[in-house]
């Protein structure tokens, strides 16, 4: 019985192993924590634990949580609804340096991970003639349609990032912004391989995230993690993309994480 017991127990170890593939990680880059002060050896440790081997349960938590919340800025910003404009002026300010640099020239774009369609509205609308916009949420997707109002916006796609593929070189700018750390690292450099193949020669897909100097956070209470440049830009090459511009976000208050922007374009 005990001998049995063992080899189940090691069996599912190897087993949980081999579902999540690691990243070229440094010892100080793998290590992290979670909100509730769970330490990890390794970035891996948090997926088998947290993850296991349901990864469509990992998505239902997050989805159920998101689900919850109310569709207002305050809903989708977390509680942090005074950090808007700030935001979107820099991101504002991000994509025309993109368009001095003779990126973005067209006239279409992607919100993913749109939530009530906050930055289609207010970044997006202003610089393209045509918006699509991809959510989880079934919920965001309908109420976006009420808060945007724009029949400039043509498309609503209700998918998780870990599953869509945009059509093939459609979009000049693809905006990413306050998603990723819902997704697995594997599945992450996976949906941005894909989601890559959206561009138009010129097209930038741009990712605004929260980011950590070194390390990682796992956020128990949304099932999301929160990790560092340095692992950003990792899973960003192994994507097959190259960063051609990147910036900080200026003016958030203190207690906020540090907010990067990445601008990407393929790897040729
Ligand atoms: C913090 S809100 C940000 C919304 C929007 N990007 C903004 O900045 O206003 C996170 C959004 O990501 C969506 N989301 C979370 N996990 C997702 C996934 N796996 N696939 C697609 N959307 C997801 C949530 O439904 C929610 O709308």
């Amino acid at each position: 019985m005990q001998k049995s017991l063992c080899t189940v127990t090691h069996r599912l170890k190897s087993t949980l192993k081999k579902c999540f593939t690691s990243l070229d990680l440094t010892k100080d880059e793998i290590k992290g924590k979670s909100s509730q002060g769970e330490k990890y050896k390794s970035i891996n440790e948090l997926w088998q634990n947290q993850v296991g081997i349901s990864r469509t349960n990992w998505y239902e938590k997050g989805k159920n949580y998101w689900e919850a919340q109310e569709s207002t800025l305050d809903g989708v910003l977390g509680g942090f609804s005074e950090i808007h404009q700030a935001d979107i002026s820099a991101s504002n300010k991000f994509i025309k340096s993109l368009k001095s640099k003779n990126y973005i020239i067209g006239s279409r774009a992607l919100d993913c991970g749109s939530g009530i369609g906050r930055i289609t509205k207010n970044l997006l609308l202003n610089h393209f003639a045509h918006v699509d916009l991809v959510d989880q949420s079934e919920k965001f997707i309908e109420d976006a349609k009420h808060y945007i109002n724009d029949n400039k916006v043509e498309n609503y796609f209700v998918k998780g990032l870990q599953d869509f593929s945009p059509q093939k070189e459609l979009y000049d700018c693809i905006w990413i912004q306050w998603i990723l750390a819902y997704i697995i690292d594997e599945d992450l450099v996976a949906a941005l391989k894909r989601i890559k193949a959206g561009l138009v020669p010129n097209g930038v897909l741009c990712i605004k995230e929260n980011v950590l100097d070194e390390g990682f956070i796992y956020h128990n209470e949304d099932f999301s993690v929160t990790r560092s440049d340095k692992l950003f830009k990792i899973i960003i090459k192994k994507a097959g993309l190259k960063i051609i511009h990147e910036e900080t976000q200026k003016d958030f208050p203190s207690e906020y994480f540090k907010v990067k922007m990445y601008g990407c374009i393929p790897k040729v």
